[in-house]
């Protein structure tokens, strides 16, 4: 643990069958006035909206809804929602779905009192948040962001064809996250596949970067173990309550910031996903699960023994009867082997991209990287090898 750092993590978890009998307890925190934030209808269907509008009403809380968030939530969307909590006077923003629903609960808690353009403050000029920002909690129905106890908010500006995002302060985390696994049976196995990569992909873009010997490379194998195990078994049986357990409790723990500790970080897999989403709307995850492997066949031997290390320690591969290229080379192969048979899309074609939109898509990921700096000319190599 070499780099230094500085840990605070305020959100309070609640996890488990009976997570949100704690709700009315943390109303108790808050004014008068609601805002219920979600997404399309999934949480109509599964009747978790009626149980939450209830616990509003018995608390004698007024309830302003912003519906129809869309995956890969937008800014118009966001801007809408920063209108409500301004001309309602909002004292919680309560959002109830995955990654997008609470990214946008966030963005509009940061934006509603933003002297300024908030765009250009906040997501282009990563500006230092100095005004009002408004609580956030959550109600998580699907496993794999790790937004419900981080500070993420990835907007997307459909207009500048960018979606951005960054870590915004402690602040800005949700005060609460309600996580009942039970609320993830009714996720459609897609869905659930693309949050289970995109768990995968932000364990992967903390461990491949320096070579220290360093405690948080060892949670994170850890971590990366225990979510392949469950994995296989939660797609398998949708109501395996042990495996969804798993599955959200990695998911939160992957980017809850403790598995980055003392450590460089890469996050390019992310900054290329985040621009083929913003061309092709493609869900998060399944975007990650095309480009990891062409990227990580582009950058490995700039970590060889890291990539051998993932094929022993993650993979149980016997990397002692290979050259280190072989192990390396075979522990990404697991990789690839591991999202075929999530049913993951393994090409940028079946996403929807075409050949023309790639030299667009290169031209506007933020560059960076972790072994290997990543420049225009390699991202554009990365999405050819995707495509
Ligand atoms: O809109 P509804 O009807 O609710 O349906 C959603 C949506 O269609 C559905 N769903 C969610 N819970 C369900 C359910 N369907 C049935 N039963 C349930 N219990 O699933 C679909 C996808 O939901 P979404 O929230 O878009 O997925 P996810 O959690 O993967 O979030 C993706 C967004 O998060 C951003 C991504 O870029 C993307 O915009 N990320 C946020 C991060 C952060 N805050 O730290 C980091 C990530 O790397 C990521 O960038
Ligand atoms: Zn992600």
């Amino acid at each position: 643990m070499k780099l230094d750092f500085t840990y605070y993590n305020p959100t309070k978890i609640y996890f488990g069958k009976t997570a949100l009998e704690h709700l009315p307890q943390e109303l108790e925190n808050y004014g008068k006035t609601v805002l219920l934030v979600y997404g399309k209808g999934s949480v109509k269907k599964s009747g978790l909206y009626d149980k939450i509008i209830n616990i509003l009403n018995q608390a004698d809380k007024k309830t302003i809804e912003l519906s129809g968030i869309k995956s890969n939530p937008t800014y118009l969307q966001m801007l809408e929602g920063a209108r409500l909590v301004r001309e309602n006077h909002v004292d919680l923003i309560l959002a109830v779905g995955g990654g997008s629903v609470i990214d946008c609960a966030k963005g509009i808690s940061l934006s509603a009192y933003c002297k300024g353009d908030p765009w250009e403050r906040y997501w282009i000029n990563f500006e230092e948040v100095d005004n009002q920002i408004v609580p956030v909690g959550s109600i998580l129905t699907m496993a794999g962001t790790g937004s419900e106890m981080n500070g993420g908010s990835v907007i997307t500006n459909e207009e500048k064809m960018l979606k951005n995002g960054r870590v915004y302060p402690p602040e800005v985390y949700p005060k609460f996250s309600i996580l009942n696994p039970e609320y993830t049976y009714t996720v459609p196995k897609y869905q659930m596949a693309s949050g289970i990569f995109d768990t995968m992909s932000h364990l992967m873009e903390q461990y491949f970067s320096g070579e220290d010997d360093n405690t948080t490379d060892y949670m994170i194998e850890g971590v990366l173990k225990s979510l392949i195990h469950s994995a296989y078994t939660a797609l398998e049986n949708p109501e395996d309550y042990e495996a969804r357990s798993n599955i959200m409790w990695c998911a939160t723990i992957g980017l809850n910031t403790v598995t980055g500790l003392s450590k460089e970080q890469d996050w390019e897999v992310h900054m290329i996903e985040h621009q083929v989403g913003a061309y092709t709307d493609c869900a998060h995850g399944a975007g990650l699960a095309v480009i990891s492997v062409p990227y990580y066949q582009y950058i490995y031997r700039y970590g060889m023994d890291k990539f051998v290390r993932f094929a022993k320690n993650v993979w149980n591969l016997p990397v002692e009867t290979m050259t280190k290229e072989e192990a390396a080379l075979a522990g990404i192969d697991k990789l690839h082997e591991f999202i075929v048979k999530l049913g993951l899309p393994t090409t940028l074609r079946e996403i929807g991209a075409t050949e023309e939109m790639l030299a667009s898509i290169a031209n506007s990921t933020v560059q960076g990287g972790g072994y290997k700096y990543m420049t225009e000319e390699d991202i554009l190599h990365v999405l050819k090898a995707s495509f």
